[in-house]
């Protein structure tokens, strides 16, 4: 990662001011956090190029082999993010690195509820942690990895098969600039947090839409016929006894029924 080119081009509208960059953290989303609770302003991002223990969503592991991916959090403050939107940084999250690689000419789409995902696998994950005081945000962390190089691709204990950027663009990849063009995504989705427009784009780019699905997390296992989503961002689904249903994230995961598991 070029990290002079990333201090040249930052901020990004309101994101990336300040910036801390490690070559090896343990965790973005970590340090980024540590820095909220120490007052840092939103837009604070943090980037590393490598994390020896990266986190994924439902307690999972998230590999960033150095030299590789992108490892970035961000630093969210209400005011600029109101609590009832926070269910929408996710999604944000992950529409933002889909229409960055739009630039690269690779074909994304958002596996619901915030996975991007190329034709051959999962490329990038989001993950929203906050920390509350009462009944409101005192900040929000957005995290997101991205696989660029073959070598972060992870080989083993997948719930779903996995890809990375150059494997589907075929060339080499530059980190830094594909870093910046997702802070300009971000920073245009978050000024219409709550919008029609928002919600337009997510389901404009839901994978398998139509498609038999399965949505499954502790507890839960239910298969149905992928229908879109719902304002609030909740999967809606026609059981086969014809039943609709709407489903809210927490937790759960989506796989199509014919995806085989590697
Ligand atoms: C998922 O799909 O499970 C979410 C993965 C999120 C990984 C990113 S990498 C940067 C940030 N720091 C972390 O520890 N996790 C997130």
């Amino acid at each position: 990662m070029k990290h002079e080119r990333l201090c040249a081009s930052l901020p990004v509208g309101s994101l990336g001011q300040p910036f801390e960059y490690a070559a090896r953290m343990p965790s973005t989303n970590d340090r980024a956090r540590e820095l909220a609770r120490q007052g840092a302003p939103h837009g604070t991002l943090v980037v590393a190029d490598e994390q020896t223990a990266g986190r994924g969503r439902g307690g999972r592991k998230w590999l960033t082999p150095p030299r590789s991916a992108i490892a970035m959090s961000l630093v969210l403050r209400p005011g600029s993010v109101s609590t009832a939107e926070t269910g929408s940084l996710a999604v944000v999250g992950a529409l933002a690195v889909a229409e960055a690689l739009d630039g690269l000419g690779v074909q994304a789409w958002v596996k619901w509820p915030n996975d991007v995902i190329l034709s051959e696998g999962k490329v990038a994950g989001v993950l929203v942690e906050a920390d509350w005081l009462g009944g409101s945000i005192e900040h929000v962390i957005l995290g997101i990895g991205i696989n660029v190089r073959p070598c972060s691709v992870p080989k083993a204990d997948l719930e779903f098969p996995a890809t990375c950027v150059e494997h589907a663009v075929g060339r080499r990849v530059d980190r830094s600039g594909l870093l910046i063009a997702v802070l300009e995504r971000l920073d245009h989705w978050l000024s219409k947090l709550g919008s029609k427009e928002l919600m337009q784009a997510w389901e404009d780019r839901l994978a398998y839409v139509g498609r038999h699905v399965t949505v499954y997390g502790p507890g839960v296992e239910m298969a149905g016929s992928l229908l879109g989503v719902t304002a609030k961002g909740q999967l809606r689904l026609a059981l086969a006894s014809g039943e609709r249903l709407t489903v809210g994230a927490g937790g759960l995961s989506l796989r199509p029924i014919d995806t085989v598991d590697k």
